[in-house]
């Protein structure tokens, strides 16, 4: 049994809420797990935007056929070829034989290399209008958002955006599947830190994608994950163009510390107290071996500030410092105030190893503090006016 979910003129969301799975991509923690939306255009012609991960079809077909009531489908349109959203599509050939493939050059080949689909394929170029009878869909790559096959597309009679992974989010639908029936609270961030993850690395991409946007007039946003929106569209690409542009939601300061035996955490804590003496109140304190790379850097993007503190370890940083400092470094993130700390018992590397990161990234260093063996209270002191200092640099 299945109630229909209407978005607006016979257009309907039949995406699947996956509460299982543990991780996305087999390494980013779901704690409010994640949908895979795909949608159904009814016209005079079938459209069906996207499929969903192979592991949910059974019910997302389910879902699908409440929608089709007996037709059949004519179009599968495929923005992206990532088997999260293209896994489901050889089972959708062996149902719909006669179905046209809509999609871009370079998922051809893709279609080939996962599903040896190589006919029925209706290639589209940037500009491209496909006619459905009532309502029409016109075609604009944006590769690199996430993958270089990337297109997204823009029904034009409802003015609907169907976006790709572009504004999507983690966080099942639960209940509603429109952002005007649902209590956002959650979302917000998993949305930065699904674009922290996925789509940070693409800021020229996303911001290109953007520039095109902006000549559109959108009334819903239809994204691969997440609810469908409608009433927060102007705050979503508030959102993208800040994080494609590295720029902080708010100020405030990350201290992210790895920590052995507690005396880098004592130095964290040091600089926590000296920027809050400051009067800054947004400080948030990651203890690496606690929290997941993804929520720190999550909350790298939403925040001007960042310390990082790491023991040496084997001549070298902390092992989950040098995973984080990876991921930083890979996304190229910008425009950040910086200070880092270290400690260690005889040999003294992380810190250096930790300064270097500013210059590499471009960031504006504050300052570093290095310690041996216990804290003392001079290096308390130093640390504690590190955060100070880097309070002042924040709230400037
Ligand atoms: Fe949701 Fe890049 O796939």
């Amino acid at each position: 049994m299945y109630n229909l979910k209407e978005i607006v003129d016979k257009i309907f969301y039949i995406g699947v809420n996956d509460r299982q799975k543990e991780a996305f991509e087999n390494y980013l923690p779901l704690p409010n797990g994640v949908t895979y939306n795909s949608y159904v255009i009814m016209d005079e012609k079938v459209a069906v935007v996207d499929t969903v991960e192979a592991t949910v079809a059974g019910t997302y077909f389910s879902n699908l056929e409440a929608v089709l009531q007996g037709r059949s489908v004519d179009y599968l349109i495929v923005h992206h070829m990532e088997p999260d959203h293209a896994g489901s599509i050889d089972l959708f050939v062996q149902r719909f034989p006669n179905i046209q493939i809509v999609t871009t050059s370079k998922s051809k080949d893709m279609l080939k290399g996962y599903f040896n689909i190589t006919e029925n394929i209706m290639e589209v170029k940037e500009g491209t209008t496909l006619e459905l009878g009532t309502k029409s869909l016109t075609f604009f790559m944006a590769p690199m958002v996430h993958w270089p096959e990337v297109m997204v597309s823009y029904e034009n009679k409802n003015k609907i955006l169907f976006s790709a992974d572009a504004f999507g989010t983690f966080g099942t639908n639960d209940g509603g599947f429109m952002d005007t029936q649902l209590n956002l609270d959650k979302y917000w961030d998993d949305m930065r830190r699904y674009y922290a993850c996925i789509v940070g690395k693409f800021a020229v991409p996303v911001q290109n994608a953007l520039k095109k946007l902006s000549a559109l007039e959108i009334s819903y946003i239809c994204s691969l994950h997440g609810p469908v929106w409608h009433a927060n569209i102007p705050k979503l690409m508030d959102l993208y163009q800040k994080w494609s542009r590295y720029e902080a939601e708010e100020k405030g300061l990350v201290i992210a510390y790895g920590t052995m035996y507690g005396n880098s955490q004592h130095l964290a804590e040091a600089i926590a107290q000296g920027a809050s003496e400051a009067g800054l109140k947004n400080i948030v304190i990651h203890n690496v071996s606690k929290t997941d790379t993804s929520f720190i850097l999550s909350d790298i993007f939403k925040y001007n500030g960042l310390v990082i503190g790491s023991p040496t370890y084997m001549t070298y940083m902390y092992p989950l410092i040098e995973k984080l400092v990876s991921a930083i470094e890979h996304r190229e993130i910008a425009n950040r105030i910086y200070g880092c700390f270290g400690s260690y018992t005889w040999a003294s590397k992380a810190t250096k190893m930790l300064s270097d990161v500013s210059c590499k990234m471009n960031w504006q260093m504050i300052g570093s503090v290095d310690n041996k063996q216990a804290v003392s209270s001079d290096k308390y002191q130093e640390a504690y006016q590190l955060g100070k200092e880097m309070a002042e640099a924040i709230l400037k």
